[in-house]
């Protein structure tokens, strides 16, 4: 039988587990993946806490590469065979193989291998969208990105750097800060031991940046707020240090006329038609070597407790595999 990580209760990485599972053939509208490699992702500790819950017991993982080995009745878009990629649900990437809706796949270009399909798809489809849906970021702006040295992180760097942003990143320590300068940085604030919002203040000289995008929540929000110039765009698109505590709407008036939003990458992606266009502009950037895909860390599938710990104490960077 093959294997999955799955979880039975809520807590810490304990309670992943490897179980022997059940795998009917691909109902009408899936297509059977073997993974050749899956990405972890911060959303997989929130499914694993509870702080997004999900009916139990569940899967886990949101992200994999690997080979179409069976499609159910009605799939067109992909054949037995094929190379592909997915970001997004349902539940379940932590497993050897698995059935998923066919139409959340897609065919990876012949000159991206599987690991980097598997790292690049959910943290590269979010760079995607947060610089070119979002908040359309255009040559010139100042942008702030925090933990700039992680998965979105790293990648939303070079991608901005490509775009021809002035790119200020924050990092929670000095080897983190010389890997996002080496990624594209202009300016990189170690936010453990700066004050970001004043240093953000003084690069842009008084100015402020003109979109953050700040994944770490809690702990960062109300500088990211105070680092904004007037009619700034506040993305708040995760919570590594914990949920951000509601926002009292004056205050974005008070910091000049902000604008917030909190968007999931579901949303961006939820039409066929617009992941396959978010999609082509990942492989776009990553084929022409603006944006390099980079596996920092790679752990077997079945110690994917271990993953978890590493990632929750700061311990990565870039983007982490799980090899089935
Ligand atoms: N909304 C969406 O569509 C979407 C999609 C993908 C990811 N996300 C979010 O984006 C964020 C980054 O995801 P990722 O998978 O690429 O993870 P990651 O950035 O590789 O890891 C999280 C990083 O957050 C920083 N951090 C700051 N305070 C932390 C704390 N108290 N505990 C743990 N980490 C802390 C750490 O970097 P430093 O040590 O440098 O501070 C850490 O390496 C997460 O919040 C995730 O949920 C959102």
């Amino acid at each position: 039988m093959p294997h999955a990580i799955r979880i039975h209760q809520t807590g810490g990485p304990y309670v992943l587990s490897w179980d022997a599972v059940d795998l009917a053939a691909p109902a009408p509208g899936e297509a059977r993946v073997r993974h050749h490699a899956v990405g972890l992702n911060y959303i997989d500790v929130y499914h694993r806490t509870g702080l997004y819950p999900v009916p139990l017991p569940s899967g886990i993982g949101l992200e994999g590469a690997g080979i179409v080995e069976a499609v159910g009745e009605g799939v067109d878009e992909v054949r037995v065979g094929d190379r592909v990629a997915y970001a997004g649900g349902p539940l379940g990437a932590y497993a050897e193989v698995r059935n998923i809706p066919a139409h959340r796949l897609l065919r990876l270009p012949d000159g991206i291998g599987f690991e980097t399909g598997a790292a690049m798809m959910l943290q590269g489809l979010t760079a995607a969208y947060l610089l070119r849906r979002t908040f359309r970021v255009q040559a010139g702006d100042a942008v702030l990105i925090h933990a700039a040295a992680g998965g979105v992180g790293l990648l939303a760097t070079q991608w901005a750097k490509a775009l021809g942003a002035l790119v200020i990143g924050t990092v929670g320590s000095p080897a983190k800060a010389a890997l996002a300068r080496a990624h594209g940085c202009d300016h990189v604030i170690n936010y453990s031991t700066e004050n970001f919002t004043a240093r953000v203040r003084e690069i842009t000289g008084g100015e402020g940046v003109a979109v953050v995008y700040d994944g770490v929540g809690k702990d960062t929000f109300a500088g990211s707020l105070d680092s904004l110039r007037p009619m700034g765009m506040m993305v708040s698109y995760g919570n590594a240090s914990g949920p951000v505590p509601p926002l009292d709407l004056i205050q974005l008036s008070q910091k000049g006329s902000l604008f917030v939003t909190r968007p999931t990458l579901m949303s961006y992606t939820a039409k066929r038609a617009d992941l396959v266009a978010l999609g082509d502009e990942l492989f776009g950037v990553v084929g022409s070597g603006q944006v390099r895909v980079e596996v920092h860390q790679s752990y077997a599938l079945k110690e994917a407790a271990q993953a978890h710990r590493d990632l929750e104490a700061r311990k990565t960077t870039g983007s982490t595999l799980l090899l089935p």
